[in-house]
């Protein structure tokens, strides 16, 4: 397997498969706006996730729940404003998918028109089944999520470490592959035994992804405030921190709040 960098003017999910073939890990982060989404891209991101995280990091709610799928469609729109090389994926949130397959291809077909995404991904496994399938003989990708999935958080009760257990790790690697004879085009595994992680990575001709789900994988997802350190408080072990974009920032700001204070800002070659 050769792991010399092929460079991609355009990332598609035949791209991905390409490079799951060739042995290439893929890079894939979160992004809500357009000023970051561009810089995520130029850096040579393979994927961009619009991801309901939206709902905690942007909105500041505590859980993914509320977010709604028109905010969904700005954030994802902003994003594509921005974006020349990724392939962009956008969730389906949470209430838009579950009910029925009709009401889960009718938010498909409209995240993609109203934003111009490439992709949608959605939680789950048997239980979607239904709702994946339409949504991919509308000819829409779809990019699956199994181990923690944050939508059913009120199920799990906590956000710690999923399918530990045989029988919730046998169902996961059912689902998995459930996901790629169906069609999707990709994995995310959010936050299971690393060991698991790789063999169902192994087992599956599709790539997939993993948060927290070790490095036996074909590429990683992390949201991008996390990485950047915008916050202090999140601190998960899989969580690498590749700034500390929270002392930047807070030290930028109170520096300006000072030198307006005191009269030094603007000074006399910042006016007209
Ligand atoms: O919404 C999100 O950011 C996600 C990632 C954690 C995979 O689904």
């Amino acid at each position: 397997m050769s792991t010399a960098k092929k460079s991609y003017s355009r990332v598609t999910t035949h791209t991905l498969a390409e490079m799951k073939q060739n042995g290439e890990k893929i890079s894939m982060l979160t992004a809500y706006d357009y000023t970051l989404a561009g810089l995520v891209d130029q850096a040579g991101t393979d994927v961009i996730l619009v991801g309901d995280s939206a709902s905690n990091v942007i909105a500041g709610h505590e859980t993914t729940l509320p977010i709604t799928l028109d905010e969904m469609i700005y954030h994802a729109s902003s994003v594509i404003r921005a974006v020349k090389r990724a392939l962009v994926v956008v969730d389906l949130p949470f209430g838009t998918y579950q009910a029925d397959s009709k009401e889960a291809l009718r938010s498909a077909i409209k995240i993609m028109k109203a934003s111009g995404a490439h992709a949608v991904k959605l939680e789950g496994g048997n239980e979607e089944r239904q709702s994946i399938e339409r949504i991919l003989q509308a000819g829409i990708p779809v990019m699956g999520h199994l181990g923690l999935t944050p939508q059913s958080i009120y199920k799990f009760g906590t956000y710690t470490v999923r399918a530990k257990e045989e029988a919730e790790a046998k169902k996961l690697i059912e689902d998995a592959k459930m996901l790629e004879e169906i069609g999707c085009f990709a994995l995310v595994l959010e936050k299971i035994p690393a060991h698991l992680a790789e063999r169902v990575a192994q087992e599956l001709h599709i790539p997939v992804i993993g948060i927290g789900a070790g490095g036996g994988v074909d590429g990683q997802v992390l949201v991008l405030h996390d990485m950047l350190g915008m916050s202090k408080e999140f601190s998960p072990r899989f969580l690498r921190r590749y700034a500390d974009l929270h002392t930047v920032i807070t030290a930028a700001v109170s520096q300006y709040s000072k030198d307006v204070k005191s009269k030094n800002f603007p000074n006399e070659k910042e006016q007209y």
